[in-house]
């Protein structure tokens, strides 16, 4: 399907073959939730390679069983924290704290008012303050940017704690053209990693063509 383009070098679309695949997977309304895990599970490594893309490293010295050599290793004084917005971003934090093994996971809970459409915080396991923010890198995991209200909530608050924008990154599976505008007035410069940009948004604040609902797929609640 076609890709809406825009023209934002800080959205950055994983535009890779093997995301094609398993986003047709996913978007099967006939796809199980067993499978649908795990196509966003293949998705989660690609996704994250992408956005980890520019973390910084330094030079150590290493011993193999031949020799002594000059390798890297991530910046030992940065501190990665994952923030998965509840439900749907749980699918990430696995695959991501498995890439990622030293990062904190900061879960973070919000429901979408159905009326309103805005989010409705009910969990924070952000601390009141972070320790060295400027040397701290987010990665906001969220499959779906929608209308973008949870996903701007979120940056807001690590924001407000201090993080400098250029430290937090977004990670979603598939983004509305309408959520990463209202991103990108507030934080023109934050770099989203996103496997595709659908075309529009329903006025239930549903992607077309999207997925349906990510958390129930993932947790096999449809129907509810
Ligand atoms: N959240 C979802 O799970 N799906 C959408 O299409 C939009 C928001």
């Amino acid at each position: 399907m076609t890709q809406t383009v825009i023209n934002d070098p800080n959205t950055i679309v994983c535009d890779h073959p093997l995301c094609h695949e398993n986003l047709t997977i996913i978007r099967d309304k006939n796809t199980t939730a067993e499978v649908f895990r795990n196509a966003i599970r293949r998705l989660t490594y690609l996704l994250l390679y992408t956005a980890t893309q520019d973390l910084e490293t330094e030079e150590v010295t290493t011993v193999t069983p031949m020799a002594e050599c000059k390798t890297q290793v991530l910046k030992k004084d940065v501190k990665i924290i994952l923030a998965p917005i509840l439900r749907a971003g749980l699918i990430f934090s696995d695959i991501a704290s498995d890439i990622l093994p030293n990062a904190s996971i900061r879960h973070i809970g919000m429901y979408r008012d159905e009326k309103s459409l805005k989010p409705v915080w009910y969990y924070d396991k952000t601390p009141i303050m972070f320790d060295e923010p400027q040397k701290t890198v987010v990665f906001i995991l969220d499959p779906m940017i929608a209308t973008g209200n949870s996903g701007l909530d979120c940056i807001n608050l690590f924001v407000s704690k201090r993080i400098p924008v250029e430290n937090i990154r977004f990670v979603s599976l598939i983004s509305a053209p309408e959520g990463l505008e209202k991103i990108r007035k507030y934080y023109p410069t934050l770099k989203i990693t996103t496997a595709h940009i659908d075309e529009t948004l329903t006025k239930t604040g549903y992607i077309i063509p999207g997925l349906g609902d990510a958390g129930d797929r993932i947790f096999n609640t449809l129907g509810d």
